[in-house]
């Protein structure tokens, strides 16, 4: 049976009829409302006050009286917090006297694009960064490079975007797309107005092909059967190339983190195995075999990017290099081997849960659905909502991952997006006491509004045939591109 939101709120307890009317998402952990204003806020006269007193980085309290509303908060991002608070609250047309206090589950709440396999540029970024902010999503991992295409504009090396741009996942002759250093600036700075860090991946050693292709001097090699080729860690040339990279990519962004890759580095006899650089740099380290090279060429570049004053980012490939857990931090994404997350904790690592399962993106989310991954199942709503059951001090957070082999339009961009984005927003900072799936379903209505509003094409849950699936050349793979 479908409830109104005033029936459903009836038929609950006094503290969830006012956890249930205010009308927003994330839902907010602590709220006393009593009614409804007559007249809904002028958001552009909210009072905002730096107050030490409202403990936690990201923390605010609303305040709302019939003569107006106060926002407090001890950091710009917590009244900027409270700001969003109140705005769907006007966006829904009801808002609530009372008082909210609010602070994160999770200091990390992620969204990553892929935008190697194909390119989305600059007007969908911000609309997407708009959405992550309404919705008090705060990490923007941008995947820049992957074999498909490099798509970001390195002044040292101008190959990279003339030639390692051409191309993406659908067409390896499309015209070459990428980001030039100012756009770069343009989209991190729209980003920090809005309270997002934008941590960008270079994608090492593996995934390389596309600047192997800009700069053949420095491949390792790769396997015929595997579209992955790798970077020659044999060669000292690759980590002074490397180096001067990861140097223009720290001025470019000043998040705290740069995120490296590592994963799936597919060095095999026909790469690696075969090359006389890394024979000889076998030889002269006293390195047993290609696992030993891979963590060699992981530590040299996680101490790059400390040189630069960063922290390193890896995928949880990166947990068989042996690195310290000091400056070093693992995102978990295989979630068919929870072994691996075991370890990252048990080895002292802070750690980004971001599994294939429920939060990789790619993966169908209706069994209706045609394309898109499956692997015993797939990503529906619901399994988003309820992530993650684990807790540790090391879990910084979540983070939904939109890999980009099955989308190549905005459409299916907004499709797979949505309305999950929005699940992996609520189950990042609400608390798992507060979070209510049936009740998050009826705050998505409104959601939903804001997304029309929008022109998103976003898969709706309710109706799913109104927004039918956008199809392409691909239908529903397994396993078959990657990992
Ligand atoms: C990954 O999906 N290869 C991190």
């Amino acid at each position: 049976m479908k409830h109104t939101i005033a029936t459903a709120c009836a038929l609950m307890l006094t503290s969830q009829v006012a956890l249930c009317q205010v009308n927003v998402i994330p839902r907010p952990n602590s709220v006393e409302i009593s009614t409804a204003l007559a007249k809904t806020i002028d958001l552009s006269n909210v009072k905002q006050i730096i107050d030490q007193q409202v403990k936690g980085d990201e923390a605010y309290e609303v305040e709302v009286t019939k003569h107006g509303a106060l926002v407090r908060a001890s950091s710009q991002a917590g009244l900027f917090y409270g700001v969003q608070t109140l705005r769907q609250q006007v966006a829904s047309g009801k808002v609530y006297v009372g008082t909210i206090k609010d602070t994160p589950r999770f200091a990390w709440r992620g969204f990553m694009l892929d935008e190697s396999r194909h390119f989305f540029g600059m007007e969908k970024v911000k609309q997407l960064l708009d959405i992550m902010a309404y919705y008090k999503l705060n990490k923007f991992h941008w995947h820049l490079t992957d074999s498909p295409g490099w798509r970001v504009e390195i002044k040292a090396y101008p190959e990279l975007t003339r030639a390692g741009a051409v191309g993406n996942h659908s067409n390896p002759e499309a015209p070459a797309s990428y980001y030039t250093q100012d756009q770069i600036r343009e989209i991190v700075s729209y980003a920090a107005a809005r309270h997002i860090e934008v941590i960008p991946e270079i994608d090492m050693p593996g995934h390389a092909t596309a600047s192997n292709r800009a700069y053949p001097a420095y491949c390792g090699g790769g396997s015929k059967s595997h579209p992955d080729f790798t970077f020659n860690p044999g060669k000292e040339d690759t980590y002074i190339y490397l180096g001067n990279i990861l140097k223009e990519i720290a001025a470019l962004f000043p998040s705290q983190y740069i995120h490296i890759g590592g994963d799936e580095v597919s060095f095999g006899s026909e790469a690696w195995g075969t090359n006389a650089d890394v024979q000889a740099l076998m030889r002269r380290e006293g390195l047993k075999d290609l696992k030993q090279v891979e963590a060699y060429f992981i530590h040299r570049m996680a101490n790059k990017v400390h040189e630069l004053g960063k922290t390193m980012m890896g995928w949880d490939d990166v947990l068989d290099c042996k690195l310290p857990s000091t400056d070093n931090v693992v995102m978990w994404w295989r979630h068919d081997k929870p072994q691996r997350l075991q370890q990252a904790l048990d080895n002292g690592f802070n750690v980004v849960l971001c599994p294939r399962r429920p939060l990789y993106f790619d993966f169908i989310q209706h069994d209706t659905h045609k394309v898109g991954r499956v692997w015993n199942g797939f990503c529906p709503l619901d399994d988003v909502y309820a992530f993650p059951s684990m807790q540790s001090p090391q879990i910084l957070g979540i983070q939904a991952n939109v890999w980009t082999e099955v989308i190549s339009t905005p459409e299916r961009l907004d499709f797979m997006t949505f309305p999950r984005l929005i699940a992996v927003a609520e189950a990042a900072w609400t608390m798992p006491e507060q979070k209510d799936y049936q009740d998050f379903l009826l705050r998505l209505e409104q959601a939903y509004r804001h997304l029309d509003d929008l022109h998103i094409f976003y898969f709706d849950h309710r109706s799913p045939t109104k927004h039918p699936e956008p199809l392409g050349p691909q239908n529903r793979s397994m396993n078959d591109f990657k990992d």
